[in-house]
């Protein structure tokens, strides 16, 4: 019988090598007697797999193009001389192979010998017994004796490297397979590791001399995963022995939305492997969901309950049923007296959809108002409004894979390799095929340095300046004749078309009339705008450089309109890409948290949807839009906001004029935090609700790419509740009657009443691994690419984007722009990672600034500089460094001590309220003291872990 493989069947087994390129031919052969059909290009070693025939293997990994080193993946193939080694040998039409005769097996087992003889025989003792491929692969050869002894020259003393917190490399093992070596430039394309010296003398080296944590080495957990013997090993393995079994999931962290697989003893998670089948990682990871989870065990978790009637006041233990009493009763007060709008509730883009769902039900329900928001107000809330406009979905076009088919790639606003560095990766490799980079940042990013990935263009615009270089792209490509025309009849509303195209054509938006607001060359400007229109396929991805602005949304449509005007939307290896912040942001956007949007943002007045929420929830529903996160901060400083459900976030450390919204928490008659840790919020609260972290609940997240993909409990909530547990008992404690037994029932009423998650449910999620919505009658398995015939409002919609410069200036006063972003080892307000070993790669934030505006300030690498601007002042240590523009500094918001939200204004977008983290006028100077805000914040900070009467582990105090 013949059977006939599927190259991309779904597998979590090492095929050995990469499935060859996408082909309608196949090919015959006979491996061990059995006819099978695989796709031209198959190497032979992969064939006999998908046969579920084993050929034994070490230098091979189906991540990883074949090397053929080790030759112990041998074979007899008739007709043929020698044993070729079945990893490198593609597979021919009519070949017959045999895996096992007993020149094949004689050969394997030389070779095993040869390796055993140079290996610690301490397998009974080592940390990879029972998950060691040297071992099972001496099993499989055969191997019995080592005739060669184990006293000749050997590696067995060579010294452990116990540099990286979360790996150890012990050389004495090491049987220079180079599987790491090529999983660093491959997988993860950051080519720390090479093979020093030839023969008996190579070693695996992380740079001259230098040990992991010195090297360039990123600690993505690439090496250690493709590793086959215990050189590279987890320390947790190490120190806790192998694990017992597994759940796949999803990581919490980034938008990029990993899956994992969290290897478990018991209930205490060993490992979180990166899920070869995850579809947006495909197996691969980076330093925050492979490592740094143990923050879900630290000993900060709030575990208890707590309660009182004043943030002076010591927190009072409490149980669950008495805090969610105290917590209804006072915001049924509060109503009483302040009336039904002076309560509110804030989603989290950290939870699930569930989670996010009940909350912005509870509001509209049990609160009876829209007061509902999220954190995606002050990160992609414009993406939502520009993309809505003009494409007529508040969602990125493509999926990750999608990157693999562009020719022309525009990172504009974004630091993948920070903030979304798996999706780096892959992009790292598409430009290493030969892909061209143009990036427009005030800085100059690491993905421009990517190894071997040719040469980027950089318009390294000034801050606040994003639209008029928009334009000016734009005018290049309508100017120019760059458009395609096809598409623009086709695909477009002519009308507004027309108005955008006289727009556009004016002078004023010209490169060379707008190169002295941009400060990017006009030349390099027409460059950029000739590569994009001219690729065969152009990509945007762009991220909170766009959005965080006081024309965010404007950038956003700008953005849209150079895809429509180039064609470039609606097919595999284009599209608008929005990367998205927090694990969950489009997930928690989806499901209505926004005061004017129901879950599928079905506007609240619009009649039909508002009835069926109204039908389905027995309420009325108003059909004016509540209040936005910052509305909500100005009504309490007035005095008519009173009351606040805050689930999963720390809006007192990541929202803007960190002064402002400290006055505004500090006037709230009711607080309520639902989290893991006493954040910087929580010290303002009056009820605290211990939150369950992502290992603890089942759920959904959906990522940038609009997937949804499954969260799976892997060990009871540490408090006894899941959040969404948490927030239907307050709904009842309210009076407001909800009930589900799982999160299953609540996705089964998302899918209800939400158009674009019509057909999801958590059998279909089980069966294809993820779904990228929307998913309904028409797209039952989900869309990946959207807008291929036809946008969801007909024609696509230009629309005309005039520059309009930010009040926020340089001045005399403050002469630098301060702009702000992330660093790979912490995330966001680093709740979690500042209670991880990934701490020793960023315990501080710093303040980097241009050489020339150090000099000019007498500021030396390390000094102590205060930053000053017009919301308020701090202070940080200097990190002088090239990668700024002259005129500019920056810096992440971390730590809380850093405040570096007390600088940012409450200037916004003019849409959407997203605060303009991006453009702050400052100016710096030597101190030697930290500021008043941080003295008071460091004095309260001491208050409330004492009110707690738990003290902190981790004490973010200045050094
Ligand atoms: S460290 Fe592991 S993967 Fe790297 S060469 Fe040695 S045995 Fe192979
Ligand atoms: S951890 Fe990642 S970056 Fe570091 S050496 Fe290994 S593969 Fe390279
Ligand atoms: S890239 Fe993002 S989702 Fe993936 S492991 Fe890292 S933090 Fe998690
Ligand atoms: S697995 Fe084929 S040569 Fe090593």
């Amino acid at each position: 019988m013949l059977h006939i493989f599927d190259p991309n069947a779904r597998t979590d087994r090492d095929l050995g090598t990469p499935p060859p390129p996408v082909t309608e031919k196949t090919v015959r052969l006979s491996i061990d007697g059995n006819a099978i059909a695989v796709p031209e290009g198959t190497s032979v070693l992969r064939a006999a797999a998908l046969a579920g025939i084993q050929i034994p293997k070490l230098c091979a990994s189906d991540n990883l193009d074949a090397f053929g080193s080790c030759r112990l993946c041998a074979v007899e193939i008739e007709g043929r001389r020698g044993l070729p080694a079945s990893c490198t040998t593609p597979v021919a039409e009519g070949m017959s192979v045999n895996t096992q005769t007993d020149r094949v097996a004689k050969l394997r087992r030389n070779v095993m010998e040869l390796y055993i003889s140079d290996h610690p025989l301490d397998c009974l003792t080592c940390p990879a017994n029972g998950d060691c491929e040297l071992q099972d692969m001496a099993g499989a050869v055969g191997l019995r004796d080592v005739r060669y002894g184990y006293e000749g020259e050997n590696h067995l003393v060579a010294e452990k490297d116990t540099s990286n917190p979360y790996f150890t490399f012990d050389p004495s093992k090491c049987i220079v397979c180079s599987r790491c070596v090529r999983a660093c430039e491959e997988v993860q394309g950051t080519f720390a590791l090479t093979i020093d010296g030839r023969g008996f003398d190579s070693t695996v080296s992380a740079g001259q001399d230098d040990d992991f944590m010195d090297s360039e080495c990123v600690s993505c957990g690439a090496c250690v995963q493709a590793c086959p013997t215990a050189t590279l090993m987890e320390n947790s393995v190490i120190e806790q022995g192998q694990p017992e079994h597994s759940v796949v999931t999803t990581c919490a962290y980034c938008g990029v939305g990993c899956s994992f697989k969290a290897e478990m003893k018991g209930n205490e998670l060993i490992r979180m492997v990166p899920f070869k089948d995850g579809h947006a990682n495909h197996g691969h990871s980076c330093v925050k969901g492979r490592f740094a989870f143990g923050y879900a065990t630290h000993p900060d978790r709030l575990t208890t309950p707590m309660i009182r009637n004043h943030i002076d006041e010591p927190w009072q233990e409490a149980s669950w049923d008495e805090a969610l009493q105290f917590a209804a009763d006072r915001i049924k007060a509060i109503q009483a007296k302040y009336g039904q709008d002076s309560v509110g509730g804030i989603t989290s883009s950290r939870c699930t959809n569930e989670e996010a769902y009940l909350v912005q039900k509870l509001v509209r329900t049990a609160f009876g108002n829209n007061n509902t928001d999220t954190c995606a107000r002050v990160c992609h809330s414009p993406t939502g409004y520009g993309l809505k406009q003009t494409l007529g979905e508040s969602a990125g076009t493509q999926t990750f894979d999608s990157v693999m088919q562009s020719d022309v790639i525009v990172v504009i606003g974004a630091n993948p390799t920070d903030a979304h560095p798996v999706f780096a990766s892959q992009l790292r490799r598409r430009l290493r095929q030969g892909a061209q980079l143009i990036v427009a940042d005030p800085r100059h990013i690491d993905l421009m340095t990517t190894p071997h990935g040719g040469d980027a263009l950089h318009l390294p615009l000034r801050p606040g300046t994003n639209v008029a270089l928009i334009n000016a792209l734009a005018h290049v490509v309508v100017s120019e004749g760059l458009e395609d025309r096809l598409f623009i009849a086709e695909r477009c509303d002519p009308g507004e078309y027309a108005a955008w195209h006289a727009f556009i054509s004016d002078e004023r938006h010209a490169p060379e009339a707008t190169e002295s607001t941009t400060g990017v060359p006009a030349e390099s400007v027409r460059a950029a705008a000739r590569q994009y229109a001219n690729a065969r396929n152009g990509a945007i991805y762009y991220g909170l450089g766009v959005t965080e602005h006081s024309q965010g949304s404007t950038m956003v449509m700008g953005i849209a309109n150079l895809a429509l005007a180039t064609g470039n939307i609606g097919r595999e290896g284009v599209g608008v890409n929005p990367l998205r912040g927090q694990n969950n942001v489009q997930g928690s956007c989806d499901m209505g948290s926004f005061p004017h949007e129901l879950p599928g943002y079905q506007h609240v007045s619009q009649d039909a949807p508002r009835k069926a929420f109204e039908d389905a929830w027995g309420v009325t529903i108003d059909n004016e839009p509540g209040l936005r996160i910052p509305n909500m901060f100005d009504a309490a400083i007035d005095g008519s906001f009173k009351g606040l459900y805050v689930q999963g976030e720390d809006i007192a450390q990541s929202d803007p004029n960190t002064q402002h919204v400290e006055r505004a928490l500090g006037s709230l008659e009711c607080l309520i935090v639902q989290d893991l840790f006493l954040n910087e919020t929580a010290k303002f609260a009056h009820v605290l609700l211990p939150g369950s972290s992502f290992l603890e609940k089942d759920g959904t997240f959906t990522n940038a790419e609009r997937r949804i993909n499954r969260v799976r409990k892997v060990m009871p909530a540490l408090a006894g509740k899941e959040d969404w547990q948490i927030t239907q008992d307050l709904a009842n404690a309210l009076g407001y009657d909800m009930h589900y037994d799982h999160p299953e029932q609540i996705m089964a009423e998302i899918a209800s009443l939400t158009p674009s998650f019509k057909g999801v449910t958590y059998q279909k999620l089980d069966e294809l691994g993820s779904i990228q919505w929307p998913c309904n009658d028409e797209y039952p398995n989900g869309m990946p690419i959207m807008h291929e015939q036809t946008f969801p409002i007909g024609k696509g919609r230009f629309v005309v984007t005039d520059y309009v410069a930010t009040t926020e200036r340089a001045n005399r006063k403050f002469p630098l722009l301060l702009t702000t972003g992330r660093i790979l080892s912490q995330y966001n307000v680093g709740a979690q990672t500042r209670r991880t070993d990934n701490q020793s790669w960023h315990n501080q934030d710093w303040l980097e600034l241009h050489p020339h505006d150090a000099e000019e300030r007498g500021i030396n690498e390390g000094d102590w500089v205060g930053l000053t601007s017009r919301a308020g002042d701090t202070v940080l240590q200097a990190k002088i460094s090239t990668r700024m523009q002259p005129g500019v500094v920056y810096t992440t918001f971390h730590h809380p001590v850093s405040g570096a939200n007390v600088i940012t204004t409450d200037n916004s977008d003019w849409a959407t309220n997203c605060p303009e983290y991006k453009v702050t006028a400052v100016q710096c100077e030597k101190v030697a003291q930290p500021s008043a805000w941080q003295e008071r914040h460091r004095v309260q900070h001491k208050k409330q872990w004492g009110l707690l009467k738990t003290p902190e582990a981790t004490e973010p105090v200045m050094k």
